[in-house]
């Protein structure tokens, strides 16, 4: 019998991984016009890194790790997000010596073990970005416009932007008792999860999908009526950026996030066209977590987004290449030198497939209109003879005569 692959881990075949490739080629160049360098971090870190970072009371690091003890007896962990291991890697090599501003992005696969479903797997992919050093709010609209304009590019305006603020671990403490307060008389309506979590993470209960916790957390107070002044300021202002750069958003002062290393500004862009994953990209500032890491006292900020789930929403679109051109060739004198041709063409930047069986001319023509090639050049046994061939554009459905010659032929198809 053959082996299948594992349940949640999926394999990107060609037809679908060139929409992969233009998420990866449009990320690169949004993020490198905001100056963000590339970080490449390993998959596999130390437990501890998560659990110190994300937390040890949140759903991830309680249920979802793909942790295991490795042959030396390391407790490790395949990274469930970048955020930590980036963060790690900073610290590491110490890339705040020169100047504590570090902008970095990052791109690759996670691991939680979640139930999958459409949008929700257990290897995932993120692209992600990271910019350390910066107390002024003008970096988390900065952010948030470079994260919109990304999207943009992409032709996608349908996700939409919600903000909201957490505040800092002191508000948050003072917000968790209002809340917990509200919540004591409606406990019996959270579900099993929420209920366990109303002492170590109340806040959890906000964005539950169950009946029973949305009913409980109706009308409970807003965490942006329990943020201090400074934390408030913060919003306030990160919110006149985004104003001044023309990017659209609205509050949400019920998004928690399943991470606990935020503070102040969280984000989500999230989708109706995913179900039940709508968050297609998520962030926020966390301005403890890299000296909770061990390293100086530097705020930081930053998002991933879901490639699957920002594959989805490009589902209609064709990513696939069209080959420049495709050589017919009847007759063996012909075929070879349609393959010393088709080298050439290659070692000129010319995209070129051919029929590498040598079948008739009919089914030659019916392979280059599978690859949708943009030019065919057909060369037949009479056409050989006087160093010529008939090159037809596709689309346009015209044909002119050309000398078999790869420098001229190349000047007519290349790009
Ligand atoms: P997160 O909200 O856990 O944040 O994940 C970010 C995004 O990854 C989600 O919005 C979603 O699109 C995608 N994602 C998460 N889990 C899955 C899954 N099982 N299957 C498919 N896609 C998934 C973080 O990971 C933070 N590190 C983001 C961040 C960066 N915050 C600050 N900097």
């Amino acid at each position: 019998m053959a082996i299948s692959g594992i349940k949640g881990f999926n394999d990107i075949l060609p037809g679908e991984v060139e929409k992969w490739q233009h998420i990866e080629a449009v990320a690169r160049r949004v993020f490198e016009l905001y100056g963000f360098a590339e970080i490449r971090v390993p998959i596999l870190e130390k437990t501890e890194l998560f659990a110190r970072s994300i937390g040890d009371a949140t759903d991830i690091v309680e249920k979802e790790m793909y942790s295991f003890v490795d042959k030396g007896e390391n407790q490790v962990t395949m990274r469930p997000e970048g955020t930590a291991s980036v963060m790690r890697a900073f610290i590491e090599h110490k890339l705040y010596a020169g100047d504590p501003v570090a902008k970095l992005f990052y791109m690759g696969p996670m691991f939680r073990y979640e139930r999958p479903q459409k949008g929700r797997y257990r290897q995932f992919h993120q692209i992600g970005a990271e910019v350390t050093g910066v107390t002024s709010p003008v970096i988390d609209a900065q952010v948030l416009t470079m994260l919109c304009h990304f999207f943009a590019e992409l032709g996608l305006t349908e996700p939409r932007l919600e903000i909201n603020s957490l505040g800092c671990p002191e508000c948050r403490q003072g917000y968790r008792r209002v809340l917990k307060d509200f919540l004591h008389a409606k406990l019996e309506l959270l579900c099993e999860d929420c209920k366990r979590r109303y002492e170590t993470n109340p806040l959890r209960s906000l964005d539950c999908k169950s009946a029973g916790c949305k009913e409980a957390t109706a009308g409970a107070p807003s965490v942006l009526d329990h943020i201090d002044a400074a934390c408030a300021d913060h919003f306030a202002r990160t919110r006149h950026y985004l104003d001044a750069a023309g990017t659209a958003y609205t509050i949400n002062p019920r998004m928690v996030r399943g991470l606990d290393y935020y503070t102040r500004t969280t984000f989500e862009l999230v989708t109706a066209l995913l179900g039940a994953q709508s968050a297609v990209a998520a962030g926020g500032r966390y301005d403890g977590l890299i000296s909770d890491l061990g390293g100086p006292q530097l705020p930081g900020i930053g998002f991933a987004m879901g490639v699957e789930r920002v594959a989805l929403l490009l589902a209609e679109r064709d990513f696939k290449k069209r080959p420049d051109l495709f050589i017919a060739a009847m007759g063996e004198p012909a075929r070879s030198l349609a393959f010393r041709l088709m080298c050439n063409l290659q070692r000129a930047d010319v995209s070129v497939e051919t029929d590498y069986e040598g079948k008739s001319l009919k089914s030659q023509m019916r392979r280059s209109d599978k690859f949708n090639a943009r030019f065919t050049l057909i060369i037949g046994e009479e056409e050989l003879g006087k160093g010529r061939a008939i090159l037809k554009e596709m689309d346009a459905g015209s044909q002119e005569e050309v000398a078999l010659n790869a420098g001229e032929i190349a000047g007519k198809v290349k790009r």
